[in-house]
């Protein structure tokens, strides 16, 4: 069985002033349902993993509330980071300790704030994806690109592996520039990498080891230490030590020039949630496309009315109203102590106001 590691870090900072510092998107209900996006992500995982081999990494902030939202995952499956150190040494620490189970146990790396659709699929393409990392290759999942994303990494395809569906990736492009990335999308021979993996922690820590071997070496000490009484010690002693860099940039393009990337290509209704138009694109709308982010066990889905408007994305926060007339391609977004208004075009935008805002600290 697969060994699920979720990723619960970063804030998301496109989503504000939903998403904060002290309240990330992966714990928000943006799912359409009552779940928060960390919820649907591990219970996403019900038929290829068990509780018990779920971990999810998180930063000292969010520990608590991770596990009181993850009632089934066992409180020491959290494994709690002291500082954000990007997501190399997140995936790194949680590989150490499930190798320290089970040394050649196959993981999967999934972050908490994407969205997907169709979880059949999603769980198909998986069970393929495992296929591949026994054969020892570091697994991607790949989507089609729509469009000149310079925000992801790019998959280049090469030739099917054995009887397939695993595809052997040539070179794996972390946030291209966007000519780059256009002429990627044109050549038709690029997928979009979901930011999920799949590999043999034995094999990952490797690949790690060749690659990053200072970050490998402190990982491995924190591992060493980590069922004695000196973890904490050690965690806190080594972890601001190890370099801050995302697992794409750290392994991910080195492991695919010497060809031990691979890669499923799967359309399973992914989305990353990035902004509030993508998340509009992805949830049920009303008959003039208006979407409401609500929740019913709040309540705060029912406080909303809108009259000949088009197009709306609404959050509402529970105990208020938001009323609209007659505009459309609009973001309205109501939190207790922050509103926010912008056209649907320019959602990516918002991470501007955040960074004037700290500015202004
Ligand atoms: N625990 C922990 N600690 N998790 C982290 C940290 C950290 O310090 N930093 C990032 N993460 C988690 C995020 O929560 C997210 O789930 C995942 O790692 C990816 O980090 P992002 O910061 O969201 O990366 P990105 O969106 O720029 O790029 C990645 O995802 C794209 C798809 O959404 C890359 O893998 C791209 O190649 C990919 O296309
Ligand atoms: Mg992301």
């Amino acid at each position: 069985a697969l060994y699920g590691v979720v990723l619960a870090g970063g804030t998301g900072t496109r989503l504000w002033p939903l998403s904060r510092a002290g309240h990330p998107k992966f714990l928000h209900p943006l799912t359409g349902t009552d779940a928060s996006l960390l919820q649907a992500t591990v219970d996403r995982m019900d038929q290829l993993s068990s509780s018990d081999r779920v971990f999810v990494v998180t930063g000292v902030a969010h520990a608590a509330e991770v596990v009181r939202q993850l009632t089934e995952v066992p409180a020491d499956n959290v494994l709690i980071e002291p500082s954000p150190r990007d997501s190399c040494a997140a995936i790194a620490l949680a590989a150490a300790v499930i190798a320290r189970r089970e040394p050649e146990a196959i993981m999967g790396a999934f972050a908490s704030d994407h969205l997907i659709a169709d979880k059949a699929q999603f769980t198909r393409v998986i069970q393929q994806a495992m296929g591949g990392a026994r054969q020892g290759l570091l697994m991607t999942l790949g989507i089609t690109p729509t469009r000149p994303e310079t925000g992801y990494g790019y998959l280049e395809c090469g030739s099917v592996v054995g009887d397939g569906p695993v595809m052997a990736v040539q070179e794996f492009k972390e946030k291209p520039t966007y000519d780059v990335a256009e002429s990627y999308v044109k050549s038709g021979n690029y997928l979009w990498n979901a930011g999920m993996f799949v590999w043999r922690v034995d094999v990952f820590l490797a690949e790690l080891s060749r690659q990053q071997p200072q970050l490998a070496a402190g990982i491995s000490r924190i591992a060493q230490a980590w069922d004695s009484p000196a973890r904490e010690e050690v965690l806190g002693e080594v972890w601001p030590t190890l370099p801050r860099i995302s697992v794409d940039y750290a392994v991910m393009e080195g492991a695919a020039t010497v060809g031990r990337v691979g890669t499923i290509p799967g359309d399973f209704g992914w989305n990353d949630v990035g902004d509030f138009h993508t998340l509009g694109e992805v949830l049920v709308s009303d008959h003039a496309g208006n979407v409401v982010v609500g929740n019913e066990a709040d309540g705060s889905k029912a406080g909303v009315l809108l009259r000949e408007t088009e197009n709306l994305v609404v959050v509402p926060t529970p105990g208020r109203l938001v009323a609209a007339l007659g505009v459309r391609d609009l973001v309205i977004v109501d939190t207790p102590d922050a509103v926010l208004v912008c056209p649907r075009d320019r959602a990516q935008e918002v991470k501007s106001l955040v960074d004037a805002l700290k500015d202004t600290d």
